[in-house]
């Protein structure tokens, strides 16, 4: 119905978005793609209508850009959020979501640009102060500020501003900063507002009910057997790791600013579940061993790789996004003065012996020897996950 009145009114707002709406409605109902971009279409027709209420054009683009955010379609929304902006210059929240979108597709540059023009408008605003701290921590690695805009926005309890992500960086930029004391009591400030499980536990994917420790025991694990198999051949995978170092360019260094000083590289074997064909083909031994074992390379909140770290390493204490997984490490290349922290226990890794904990605890590694150590990680779904969780988890 709405279309025939549209072919007969082509310039009304109200048939538009009517047609608009029944797409969305039908686009929900049969979780089509198709009526999704039809609805996306007739609503930013309606947005191109000069007469329309002020009412309606905040509707309608307020509605187009969560579905276009649904569909992914970042990139479009951009102009709809600048139209909306334009039209309410006074709504700080237009600016905020534009913001936003910025950030989910990775522009911090843009994001910032906004925020920043927000902040010299609405100084105190925790939502923008929390975002702008966030990208001062992530992108620009200026943990003085970053700190700076964090704290402020948080405390302002503004909506939004409660949020694992803020908490988190927040904590670790004070670390990074040598305020332990104070980065614990924000840590324990997301405990208490339910964002982190415990003050080391700070992943922020978490399902709740799973048994968190930060160090488990092969004999813990449903698949123990898996485990010694590897113990067992550890010197081929070992073979395999070191033929793989002799050759320049395999290792790709870590890229989550996770190192204070020094040079930490590893090759990726599974990722998410997936298994990395060509990288396999490099270490067909260490990938056949490892296929025994589906809760491995099924873990689509995990990986497996070879880990090498070389010598005057610190890699900053941080936490796993997740606490469906377990990281186990066999050492391969093990020399003295090696160290990892989980939560409040040091430890170090053996040749031929694995390691296994819950990455979602607070870890850190120094390598304070004089030559290469080389582990291999596969992390491995929570023994407690259902077959259901296993099947169903979304991969973080
Ligand atoms: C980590 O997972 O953060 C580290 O344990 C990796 C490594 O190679 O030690
Ligand atoms: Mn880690």
């Amino acid at each position: 119905m709405f279309n025939k009145i549209v072919e007969q009114n082509p310039a009304s707002p109200r048939a538009l978005y009517g047609k608009a709406q029944s797409l969305d409605v039908l686009a929900e109902q049969k979780r089509s793609n198709k009526f999704l971009e039809g609805a996306i279409d007739a609503y930013e027709q309606v947005l191109n209508i000069s007469d329309i209420t002020d009412a309606l054009f905040k509707q309608v683009a307020e509605r187009c850009i969560n579905r276009l955010r649904f569909r992914g379609s970042y990139k479009r929304a951009i102009p709809i959020h600048k139209s909306v902006i334009m039209k309410f210059p006074d709504d700080i929240n237009y600016q905020n979501e534009l913001a936003v979108t910025y950030l989910t597709m990775n522009n911090f540059y843009e994001a910032k640009k906004v925020l920043y023009e927000i902040l010299l408008k609405w100084p105190d605003d925790g939502f923008a102060m929390v975002n702008y701290g966030f990208i001062l921590k992530r992108y620009d690695l200026d943990l003085k500020q970053a700190v700076k805009y964090l704290k402020k926005g948080i405390s302002t309890r503004d909506p939004g501003v409660i949020d694992g992500r803020f908490y988190y960086h927040l904590g670790d930029a004070l670390i990074r900063l040598g305020r332990s004391e104070e980065a614990m009591a924000v840590h324990i400030d997301g405990v208490k507002n339910k964002l982190f499980l415990s003050k080391y536990q700070r992943s922020l994917h978490n399902v709740d009910r799973l048994t968190g420790k930060p160090w488990w025991a092969k004999e813990d694990m449903p698949n123990a057997k898996f485990f010694d198999k590897l113990e067992q051949q550890w010197m081929t995978i070992r073979d395999e790791g070191i033929s793989l170092l002799n050759t320049d360019g395999l290792f790709k260094s870590e890229t989550e600013d996770l190192r204070e000083v020094g040079d930490w590289k590893q090759f990726e074997i599974y990722a998410r579940g997936v298994k990395n064909e060509k990288n396999c083909r490099r270490c067909p031994k260490t990938c056949q061993l490892i296929e025994s074992f589906p809760d491995a390379i099924g873990c689509r909140r995990g990986q497996i790789k070879f880990s090498v770290v070389q010598p005057g390493t610190h890699v900053w204490p941080h936490c796993g996004p997740t606490n469906c997984r377990l990281r186990s490490h066999l050492g391969l290349k093990v020399p003295s003065g090696v160290f990892i922290r989980v939560a409040n226990e040091i430890r170090s890794w053996e040749e031929g012996k694995f390691l296994i904990f819950d990455d979602s605890f607070e870890h850190e590694i120094w390598h304070n020897g004089t030559s290469t150590r080389l582990i291999l990680i596969i992390d491995l779904w929570h023994p407690e996950l259902t077959k259901q969780e296993k099947r169903t988890l979304s991969n973080v």
